[in-house]
Protein backbone atom coordinates (compact mmCIF):
# COMPACT_ATOMS: atom_id res chain seq x y z
CA UNK A 1 0.00 0.00 0.00
CA UNK A 2 2.82 2.45 0.69
CA UNK A 3 3.67 5.13 -2.25
CA UNK A 4 6.27 7.27 -3.03
CA UNK A 5 4.36 10.65 -3.06
CA UNK A 6 3.08 11.29 0.99
CA UNK A 7 -0.66 11.04 1.50
CA UNK A 8 -1.60 13.93 3.59
CA UNK A 9 -4.17 11.93 5.35
CA UNK A 10 -1.75 9.05 6.94
CA UNK A 11 1.92 10.47 6.29
CA UNK A 12 1.41 13.29 10.05
CA UNK A 13 3.50 15.00 7.48
CA UNK A 14 2.05 18.63 8.12
CA UNK A 15 1.78 20.79 5.05
CA UNK A 16 0.60 24.29 5.06
CA UNK A 17 -1.33 24.34 1.99
CA UNK A 18 -4.52 22.99 2.21
CA UNK A 19 -3.70 20.11 -0.39
CA UNK A 20 -5.82 17.53 -2.00
CA UNK A 21 -5.98 14.50 -0.38
CA UNK A 22 -6.43 15.58 3.41
CA UNK A 23 -9.31 14.02 5.38
CA UNK A 24 -11.64 14.44 8.47
CA UNK A 25 -10.69 11.22 10.08
CA UNK A 26 -13.73 9.11 10.90
CA UNK A 27 -12.27 5.68 11.43
CA UNK A 28 -8.99 3.50 12.00
CA UNK A 29 -7.71 1.64 10.18
CA UNK A 30 -7.99 3.28 6.98
CA UNK A 31 -10.73 2.38 5.21
CA UNK A 32 -8.40 1.74 1.65
CA UNK A 33 -7.71 -1.52 3.78
CA UNK A 34 -11.08 -3.08 4.39
CA UNK A 35 -11.53 -5.81 2.28
CA UNK A 36 -14.07 -8.12 0.90
CA UNK A 37 -12.60 -11.08 2.44
CA UNK A 38 -13.11 -10.15 5.85
CA UNK A 39 -17.56 -10.52 4.90
CA UNK A 40 -18.03 -13.51 6.35
CA UNK A 41 -17.00 -11.99 9.46
CA UNK A 42 -19.64 -9.86 9.09
CA UNK A 43 -22.40 -12.67 8.20
CA UNK A 44 -20.64 -14.97 11.04
CA UNK A 45 -21.51 -12.02 13.95
CA UNK A 46 -24.56 -11.20 12.59
CA UNK A 47 -25.81 -14.84 13.63
CA UNK A 48 -24.31 -14.57 16.91
CA UNK A 49 -25.53 -13.03 19.80
CA UNK A 50 -23.98 -9.70 20.66
CA UNK A 51 -21.96 -8.79 23.58
CA UNK A 52 -24.42 -7.96 26.61
CA UNK A 53 -23.09 -4.88 27.15
CA UNK A 54 -22.92 -3.24 23.41
CA UNK A 55 -25.78 -0.83 22.58
CA UNK A 56 -26.90 -0.47 19.51
CA UNK A 57 -27.53 2.50 17.21
CA UNK A 58 -28.98 3.05 13.51
CA UNK A 59 -27.62 5.08 11.14
CA UNK A 60 -29.84 6.08 7.96
CA UNK A 61 -28.13 8.02 4.78
CA UNK A 62 -30.02 9.94 2.62
CA UNK A 63 -28.09 10.26 -0.11
CA UNK A 64 -29.86 13.33 -2.05
CA UNK A 65 -28.95 16.83 -2.41
CA UNK A 66 -30.51 19.67 -4.68
CA UNK A 67 -26.91 20.81 -5.93
CA UNK A 68 -23.51 19.31 -5.29
CA UNK A 69 -21.45 21.89 -3.05
CA UNK A 70 -18.31 21.89 -4.58
CA UNK A 71 -16.45 21.21 -1.23
CA UNK A 72 -18.49 18.01 -0.36
CA UNK A 73 -16.91 14.56 -0.57
CA UNK A 74 -20.10 12.58 0.11
CA UNK A 75 -21.86 9.98 -1.76
CA UNK A 76 -24.57 12.16 -3.15
CA UNK A 77 -26.92 12.38 -5.93
CA UNK A 78 -28.68 15.62 -6.94
CA UNK A 79 -30.26 13.85 -10.25
CA UNK A 80 -32.71 11.29 -8.43
CA UNK A 81 -36.42 11.89 -9.76
CA UNK A 82 -38.98 10.97 -7.13
CA UNK A 83 -39.66 7.73 -8.16
CA UNK A 84 -35.94 6.87 -8.02
CA UNK A 85 -36.07 8.30 -4.26
CA UNK A 86 -39.37 6.18 -3.54
CA UNK A 87 -37.18 2.84 -5.18
CA UNK A 88 -34.56 3.71 -2.90
CA UNK A 89 -36.49 4.47 -0.01
CA UNK A 90 -38.06 0.87 -0.12
CA UNK A 91 -34.89 -0.88 -0.23
CA UNK A 92 -33.47 1.34 2.98
CA UNK A 93 -36.37 0.39 4.94
CA UNK A 94 -36.16 -3.76 3.34
CA UNK A 95 -32.42 -3.20 4.87
CA UNK A 96 -33.36 -2.39 8.21
CA UNK A 97 -36.22 -5.49 8.01
CA UNK A 98 -33.30 -7.90 7.02
CA UNK A 99 -30.86 -6.64 10.11
CA UNK A 100 -34.11 -6.59 12.80
CA UNK A 101 -34.17 -10.35 12.03
CA UNK A 102 -30.48 -11.24 12.55
CA UNK A 103 -29.90 -12.86 15.89
CA UNK A 104 -27.33 -10.26 16.68
CA UNK A 105 -30.27 -7.44 16.26
CA UNK A 106 -33.24 -8.86 17.06
CA UNK A 107 -34.85 -7.67 19.83
CA UNK A 108 -32.34 -5.04 21.36
CA UNK A 109 -33.51 -1.60 21.78
CA UNK A 110 -32.17 1.43 19.35
CA UNK A 111 -29.92 4.18 21.62
CA UNK A 112 -29.42 6.28 19.11
CA UNK A 113 -30.74 6.94 14.97
CA UNK A 114 -29.02 9.06 12.93
CA UNK A 115 -30.42 10.66 9.49
CA UNK A 116 -27.84 11.16 8.11
CA UNK A 117 -26.25 12.12 4.47
CA UNK A 118 -26.41 13.90 1.87
CA UNK A 119 -29.97 15.71 2.98
CA UNK A 120 -32.20 13.59 4.74
CA UNK A 121 -34.27 16.55 4.84
CA UNK A 122 -34.74 16.59 0.62
CA UNK A 123 -37.09 14.05 0.59
CA UNK A 124 -40.91 15.04 0.78
CA UNK A 125 -43.20 14.47 4.26
CA UNK A 126 -45.13 11.60 2.69
CA UNK A 127 -41.52 9.93 1.66
CA UNK A 128 -40.26 10.53 5.30
CA UNK A 129 -43.26 9.52 7.42
CA UNK A 130 -44.19 6.15 4.76
CA UNK A 131 -40.43 5.28 5.79
CA UNK A 132 -40.51 5.71 9.15
CA UNK A 133 -43.78 4.21 9.36
CA UNK A 134 -42.00 0.99 7.88
CA UNK A 135 -38.36 1.34 10.00
CA UNK A 136 -40.48 1.82 13.55
CA UNK A 137 -42.33 -1.51 12.57
CA UNK A 138 -39.19 -3.10 13.18
CA UNK A 139 -36.77 -1.11 14.96
CA UNK A 140 -38.59 0.90 17.32
CA UNK A 141 -36.84 4.41 18.72
CA UNK A 142 -39.13 5.63 20.96
CA UNK A 143 -37.39 4.80 23.80
CA UNK A 144 -34.00 6.08 21.92
CA UNK A 145 -31.58 8.91 23.93
CA UNK A 146 -31.38 10.88 20.64
CA UNK A 147 -32.65 10.64 17.14
CA UNK A 148 -31.09 13.10 14.91
CA UNK A 149 -31.53 14.77 11.36
CA UNK A 150 -29.57 16.53 9.02
CA UNK A 151 -31.11 19.48 7.34
CA UNK A 152 -30.12 21.58 4.67
CA UNK A 153 -32.17 24.92 5.02
CA UNK A 154 -33.63 25.36 2.11
CA UNK A 155 -35.22 22.33 1.85
CA UNK A 156 -36.80 23.26 4.87
CA UNK A 157 -40.90 23.83 5.73
CA UNK A 158 -42.84 24.48 8.57
CA UNK A 159 -44.60 21.53 7.24
CA UNK A 160 -41.82 19.40 7.00
CA UNK A 161 -40.15 20.67 10.57
CA UNK A 162 -43.14 19.50 12.05
CA UNK A 163 -43.32 16.22 10.52
CA UNK A 164 -39.53 15.92 11.89
CA UNK A 165 -40.57 16.48 15.07
CA UNK A 166 -43.49 13.87 14.61
CA UNK A 167 -40.92 11.18 13.95
CA UNK A 168 -39.23 11.86 16.96
CA UNK A 169 -36.38 13.85 16.22
CA UNK A 170 -34.68 15.40 19.33
CA UNK A 171 -31.42 16.76 17.91
CA UNK A 172 -32.18 18.95 14.27
CA UNK A 173 -28.90 19.51 12.84
CA UNK A 174 -28.47 22.65 10.25
CA UNK A 175 -26.01 22.78 7.28
CA UNK A 176 -26.14 26.81 7.46
CA UNK A 177 -22.27 26.86 6.49
CA UNK A 178 -21.79 30.28 6.22
CA UNK A 179 -23.92 33.53 6.12
CA UNK A 180 -22.38 34.78 3.62
CA UNK A 181 -24.49 35.04 0.05
CA UNK A 182 -21.67 35.29 -2.16
CA UNK A 183 -19.84 32.61 -0.13
CA UNK A 184 -22.47 30.34 -0.25
CA UNK A 185 -23.22 30.94 -4.21
CA UNK A 186 -19.44 30.48 -4.92
CA UNK A 187 -19.14 27.59 -2.96
CA UNK A 188 -22.13 25.72 -4.90
CA UNK A 189 -24.83 25.78 -2.21
CA UNK A 190 -27.98 25.30 -2.89
CA UNK A 191 -29.47 27.58 -0.25
CA UNK A 192 -28.78 31.35 0.67
CA UNK A 193 -29.07 33.44 4.25
CA UNK A 194 -32.08 34.08 3.98
CA UNK A 195 -33.88 31.05 3.95
CA UNK A 196 -32.15 30.14 7.33
CA UNK A 197 -33.88 33.19 8.45
CA UNK A 198 -37.12 31.68 7.25
CA UNK A 199 -36.63 28.66 8.65
CA UNK A 200 -35.51 30.14 12.07
CA UNK A 201 -39.19 31.26 14.05
CA UNK A 202 -40.53 27.76 13.11
CA UNK A 203 -37.59 25.63 14.57
CA UNK A 204 -37.92 27.58 17.84
CA UNK A 205 -41.79 27.60 17.97
CA UNK A 206 -41.22 23.17 17.28
CA UNK A 207 -38.88 23.93 20.67
CA UNK A 208 -36.14 21.09 19.58
CA UNK A 209 -34.08 19.42 22.35
CA UNK A 210 -30.78 20.48 20.61
CA UNK A 211 -30.69 22.94 17.70
CA UNK A 212 -27.05 21.98 16.08
CA UNK A 213 -25.39 24.36 13.36
CA UNK A 214 -22.58 23.71 11.09
CA UNK A 215 -19.96 25.77 10.04
CA UNK A 216 -16.86 25.74 8.08
CA UNK A 217 -13.44 27.76 8.15
CA UNK A 218 -12.38 27.99 4.65
CA UNK A 219 -14.84 28.60 2.50
CA UNK A 220 -13.73 29.85 -0.96
CA UNK A 221 -14.02 33.86 -0.57
CA UNK A 222 -13.66 34.07 3.17
CA UNK A 223 -12.27 36.87 4.60
CA UNK A 224 -11.32 38.23 8.34
CA UNK A 225 -14.60 40.76 7.37
CA UNK A 226 -17.22 37.75 6.79
CA UNK A 227 -15.71 35.39 8.97
CA UNK A 228 -16.17 37.86 11.44
CA UNK A 229 -19.54 38.59 10.13
CA UNK A 230 -21.19 34.70 9.90
CA UNK A 231 -19.60 34.55 13.75
CA UNK A 232 -21.65 36.88 15.13
CA UNK A 233 -25.11 36.05 12.53
CA UNK A 234 -24.40 32.64 14.26
CA UNK A 235 -24.61 34.14 17.73
CA UNK A 236 -27.34 35.70 17.11
CA UNK A 237 -29.20 32.57 15.68
CA UNK A 238 -28.86 31.28 19.39
CA UNK A 239 -28.16 27.47 18.63
CA UNK A 240 -27.51 25.19 21.31
CA UNK A 241 -24.82 23.69 19.91
CA UNK A 242 -22.15 24.92 16.67
CA UNK A 243 -19.94 22.90 14.92
CA UNK A 244 -17.26 24.42 12.78
CA UNK A 245 -15.25 22.34 10.29
CA UNK A 246 -11.98 23.34 8.35
CA UNK A 247 -12.61 23.38 4.82
CA UNK A 248 -11.21 19.92 3.94
CA UNK A 249 -10.37 18.76 0.36
CA UNK A 250 -10.37 15.26 -0.11
CA UNK A 251 -10.15 13.68 -3.40
CA UNK A 252 -13.59 13.47 -4.48
CA UNK A 253 -14.74 17.12 -4.39
CA UNK A 254 -15.29 19.54 -7.24
CA UNK A 255 -12.74 21.90 -5.86
CA UNK A 256 -10.28 18.96 -5.85
CA UNK A 257 -10.55 17.94 -9.53
CA UNK A 258 -10.34 21.50 -10.50
CA UNK A 259 -7.16 21.77 -8.51
CA UNK A 260 -5.63 18.44 -9.59
CA UNK A 261 -6.65 19.53 -13.49
CA UNK A 262 -4.39 22.59 -12.77
CA UNK A 263 -7.07 25.36 -11.88
CA UNK A 264 -5.14 27.67 -9.27
CA UNK A 265 -8.15 28.40 -6.66
CA UNK A 266 -7.56 30.50 -3.85
CA UNK A 267 -7.91 28.09 -0.85
CA UNK A 268 -6.96 29.43 2.46
CA UNK A 269 -4.09 27.50 4.17
CA UNK A 270 -4.19 25.52 7.63
CA UNK A 271 -2.92 28.75 9.16
CA UNK A 272 -5.46 31.01 8.28
CA UNK A 273 -8.51 28.50 8.58
CA UNK A 274 -7.06 27.68 12.15
CA UNK A 275 -6.75 31.37 12.99
CA UNK A 276 -10.78 31.38 11.67
CA UNK A 277 -11.89 28.73 14.12
CA UNK A 278 -9.94 29.70 17.02
CA UNK A 279 -11.62 33.27 16.45
CA UNK A 280 -15.07 31.68 16.33
CA UNK A 281 -14.55 29.43 19.27
CA UNK A 282 -13.51 32.31 21.36
CA UNK A 283 -16.49 34.47 20.44
CA UNK A 284 -18.65 31.80 21.24
CA UNK A 285 -16.81 30.99 24.58
CA UNK A 286 -17.71 34.99 25.06
CA UNK A 287 -21.43 34.37 24.37
CA UNK A 288 -21.93 31.91 27.00
CA UNK A 289 -20.85 28.44 24.78
CA UNK A 290 -18.01 26.17 26.08
CA UNK A 291 -15.77 23.91 24.04
CA UNK A 292 -17.01 20.03 23.94
CA UNK A 293 -14.53 18.88 21.18
CA UNK A 294 -12.01 19.82 18.50
CA UNK A 295 -15.26 21.16 16.32
CA UNK A 296 -18.11 21.48 18.93
CA UNK A 297 -19.13 24.01 21.66
CA UNK A 298 -22.26 23.85 23.68
CA UNK A 299 -24.51 26.40 25.65
CA UNK A 300 -22.97 26.29 28.82
CA UNK A 301 -26.61 27.15 30.60
CA UNK A 302 -28.30 23.76 28.81
CA UNK A 303 -25.97 21.14 28.64
CA UNK A 304 -26.54 18.61 25.76
CA UNK A 305 -25.08 15.63 24.83
CA UNK A 306 -24.26 14.41 21.16
CA UNK A 307 -25.04 10.35 21.91
CA UNK A 308 -24.28 9.48 18.10
CA UNK A 309 -20.74 10.92 18.23
CA UNK A 310 -19.68 9.59 21.77
CA UNK A 311 -21.26 6.29 21.12
CA UNK A 312 -19.12 5.89 17.82
CA UNK A 313 -16.12 7.40 19.38
CA UNK A 314 -16.55 4.33 22.13
CA UNK A 315 -17.03 1.49 19.62
CA UNK A 316 -21.11 0.95 19.98
CA UNK A 317 -22.59 -1.31 17.81
CA UNK A 318 -24.27 1.01 15.01
CA UNK A 319 -25.87 -0.80 11.58
CA UNK A 320 -25.63 1.68 8.99
CA UNK A 321 -28.10 1.36 6.32
CA UNK A 322 -28.10 2.90 2.90
CA UNK A 323 -25.42 3.15 0.10
CA UNK A 324 -22.27 3.17 1.16
CA UNK A 325 -22.81 3.40 4.49
CA UNK A 326 -21.13 2.34 7.39
CA UNK A 327 -21.28 0.01 10.38
CA UNK A 328 -19.55 -1.34 13.30
CA UNK A 329 -21.20 -4.67 14.60
CA UNK A 330 -19.38 -6.98 17.21
CA UNK A 331 -15.95 -5.71 16.99
CA UNK A 332 -16.27 -5.53 12.76
CA UNK A 333 -16.27 -2.77 10.80
CA UNK A 334 -17.91 -2.53 7.30
CA UNK A 335 -19.30 -0.50 5.00
CA UNK A 336 -22.05 -1.05 1.86
CA UNK A 337 -21.81 -1.47 -1.46
CA UNK A 338 -21.21 2.23 -2.50
CA UNK A 339 -22.89 2.31 -6.13
CA UNK A 340 -26.92 3.13 -6.53
CA UNK A 341 -27.09 0.04 -8.87
CA UNK A 342 -25.10 -2.97 -6.45
CA UNK A 343 -26.62 -1.72 -3.39
CA UNK A 344 -30.42 -1.89 -4.59
CA UNK A 345 -29.79 -5.05 -6.86
CA UNK A 346 -28.82 -6.89 -3.29
CA UNK A 347 -31.85 -5.80 -1.54
CA UNK A 348 -34.24 -6.80 -4.95
CA UNK A 349 -32.61 -10.02 -3.69
CA UNK A 350 -33.04 -9.93 -0.21
CA UNK A 351 -29.19 -9.44 0.49
CA UNK A 352 -27.38 -7.01 2.70
CA UNK A 353 -25.67 -4.95 1.28
CA UNK A 354 -22.53 -5.50 2.81
CA UNK A 355 -19.26 -5.19 0.28
CA UNK A 356 -16.03 -4.48 2.43
CA UNK A 357 -15.48 -5.15 6.25
CA UNK A 358 -12.56 -5.29 8.22
CA UNK A 359 -12.11 -7.11 11.69
CA UNK A 360 -9.61 -5.29 13.73
CA UNK A 361 -6.90 -6.47 16.15
CA UNK A 362 -7.15 -5.62 19.89
CA UNK A 363 -4.42 -3.56 19.35
CA UNK A 364 -6.16 -1.42 16.52
CA UNK A 365 -9.03 -1.15 18.30
CA UNK A 366 -7.44 0.25 21.01
CA UNK A 367 -5.56 3.22 18.48
CA UNK A 368 -9.30 3.76 17.11
CA UNK A 369 -11.02 4.90 20.17
CA UNK A 370 -7.71 6.34 21.71
CA UNK A 371 -7.29 8.64 18.37
CA UNK A 372 -10.92 9.36 17.66
CA UNK A 373 -11.85 10.21 21.99
CA UNK A 374 -8.52 12.66 21.39
CA UNK A 375 -10.70 14.97 19.41
CA UNK A 376 -13.01 15.50 22.28
CA UNK A 377 -9.42 17.44 23.80
CA UNK A 378 -8.76 15.40 26.61
CA UNK A 379 -8.66 11.64 27.44
CA UNK A 380 -7.90 9.37 30.65
CA UNK A 381 -5.63 6.13 30.55
CA UNK A 382 -7.34 4.27 33.27
CA UNK A 383 -10.48 4.35 30.53
CA UNK A 384 -8.28 2.76 28.05
CA UNK A 385 -6.87 0.57 31.36
CA UNK A 386 -10.19 -0.74 31.98
CA UNK A 387 -11.23 -1.39 28.91
CA UNK A 388 -7.83 -2.66 26.60
CA UNK A 389 -5.82 -3.32 29.81
CA UNK A 390 -3.60 -1.23 28.36
CA UNK A 391 -1.50 1.65 29.15
CA UNK A 392 -1.62 4.03 26.41
CA UNK A 393 1.29 6.25 27.44
CA UNK A 394 4.02 3.58 27.36
CA UNK A 395 2.20 1.80 24.31
CA UNK A 396 2.10 5.29 22.52
CA UNK A 397 5.15 6.70 24.02
CA UNK A 398 7.08 8.19 21.21
CA UNK A 399 4.15 9.31 19.53
CA UNK A 400 3.20 10.95 23.28
CA UNK A 401 6.53 12.07 23.88
CA UNK A 402 6.82 14.02 20.13
CA UNK A 403 3.54 16.01 20.23
CA UNK A 404 4.37 16.92 24.16
CA UNK A 405 7.60 18.33 22.93
CA UNK A 406 5.50 20.26 19.77
CA UNK A 407 3.19 21.89 22.52
CA UNK A 408 0.59 19.93 21.18
CA UNK A 409 -0.20 18.03 24.48
CA UNK A 410 -0.23 17.71 28.25
CA UNK A 411 0.47 14.57 30.07
CA UNK A 412 -1.28 15.49 33.44
CA UNK A 413 -0.06 12.38 35.08
CA UNK A 414 -1.49 13.04 38.66
CA UNK A 415 -4.83 13.59 37.57
CA UNK A 416 -5.33 10.75 34.97
CA UNK A 417 -5.36 13.10 32.50
CA UNK A 418 -3.89 13.69 28.52
CA UNK A 419 -5.32 17.11 27.42
CA UNK A 420 -4.57 18.26 23.89
CA UNK A 421 -3.41 22.19 24.07
CA UNK A 422 -5.26 24.42 21.97
CA UNK A 423 -3.01 24.76 19.65
CA UNK A 424 -3.48 20.73 19.12
CA UNK A 425 -7.14 20.65 19.18
CA UNK A 426 -6.78 22.95 16.22
CA UNK A 427 -5.08 20.39 14.54
CA UNK A 428 -5.88 17.52 15.72
CA UNK A 429 -6.89 15.11 12.58
CA UNK A 430 -3.23 16.10 11.36
CA UNK A 431 -1.58 14.88 14.89
CA UNK A 432 -3.80 11.28 14.49
CA UNK A 433 -1.43 9.29 12.39
CA UNK A 434 1.63 9.90 14.89
CA UNK A 435 -0.17 6.85 16.49
CA UNK A 436 -1.01 4.79 13.26
CA UNK A 437 1.13 1.36 13.07
CA UNK A 438 3.94 1.27 10.61
CA UNK A 439 1.75 -0.71 7.99
CA UNK A 440 -1.29 2.21 7.92
CA UNK A 441 1.47 5.27 7.81
CA UNK A 442 1.42 6.95 4.17
CA UNK A 443 -1.42 4.29 2.92
CA UNK A 444 -4.52 5.90 0.92
CA UNK A 445 -7.17 6.86 3.56
CA UNK A 446 -10.11 5.96 1.69
C1 LIG B 1 -24.12 15.82 5.29
S1 LIG B 1 -23.70 17.50 5.48
C2 LIG B 1 -25.05 18.27 6.41
C3 LIG B 1 -26.45 18.28 5.86
C4 LIG B 1 -26.71 18.89 4.52
N1 LIG B 1 -26.29 17.99 3.50
C5 LIG B 1 -26.08 20.22 4.32
O1 LIG B 1 -24.99 20.27 3.78
O2 LIG B 1 -26.69 21.21 4.70
C6 LIG B 1 -22.50 17.42 6.76
C7 LIG B 1 -21.56 18.57 6.95
O3 LIG B 1 -20.27 18.25 6.49
C8 LIG B 1 -19.53 19.43 6.33
N2 LIG B 1 -18.66 19.31 5.16
C9 LIG B 1 -19.00 18.82 3.95
N3 LIG B 1 -17.92 18.86 3.13
C10 LIG B 1 -16.89 19.39 3.85
C11 LIG B 1 -15.51 19.68 3.58
N4 LIG B 1 -14.98 19.44 2.38
N5 LIG B 1 -14.73 20.19 4.57
C12 LIG B 1 -15.28 20.43 5.78
N6 LIG B 1 -16.55 20.18 6.09
C13 LIG B 1 -17.35 19.66 5.15
C14 LIG B 1 -20.53 20.56 6.21
O4 LIG B 1 -20.38 21.43 7.31
C15 LIG B 1 -21.87 19.85 6.27
O5 LIG B 1 -22.83 20.60 6.99
S1 LIG C 1 -22.52 19.49 1.93
FE1 LIG C 1 -24.56 18.68 2.29
S2 LIG C 1 -25.89 19.70 0.74
FE2 LIG C 1 -23.78 19.96 0.07
S3 LIG C 1 -23.49 18.26 -1.37
FE3 LIG C 1 -22.69 17.65 0.66
S4 LIG C 1 -24.32 16.55 1.61
FE4 LIG C 1 -25.23 17.73 -0.09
Amino acid sequence: MSKTKPEPATAGIESKQTTVGSVFVSNYPPYSTWNDDAVLDVHQALGEQPHPDASLGLYLHIPFCRKRCKFCYFRVYTDKNSSEIDTYLNALAKEVELYSKQPAILGRPLRFVYFGGGTPSYISVNHLTALVERIKKVMPWDAAEEVAFECEPGTLTQKKLVAIKGIGVTRLSLGVENLNDEILAENGRAHLSKEVYRIDPWIKELAFDQVNIDLISGMIGETWESWRDTVQKTIELDPDSITVYQLELPFNTVYSKDILGGDALPVADWKLKREWHQYAFEQFEQAGYAQSSAYTVLKKDKPCKFVYRDAVWQGSDMIGTGVASFSHLSGIHFQNAPSWGDYLSNLEEDKLPVYRALKPTDAEKLTREMILQLKLGKINPSYFKAKFDADILTHYSDAYQKLQNDGMLRVIADSDEIQLTQHGLLQVDSLLPNFYAPEYQNTRYT
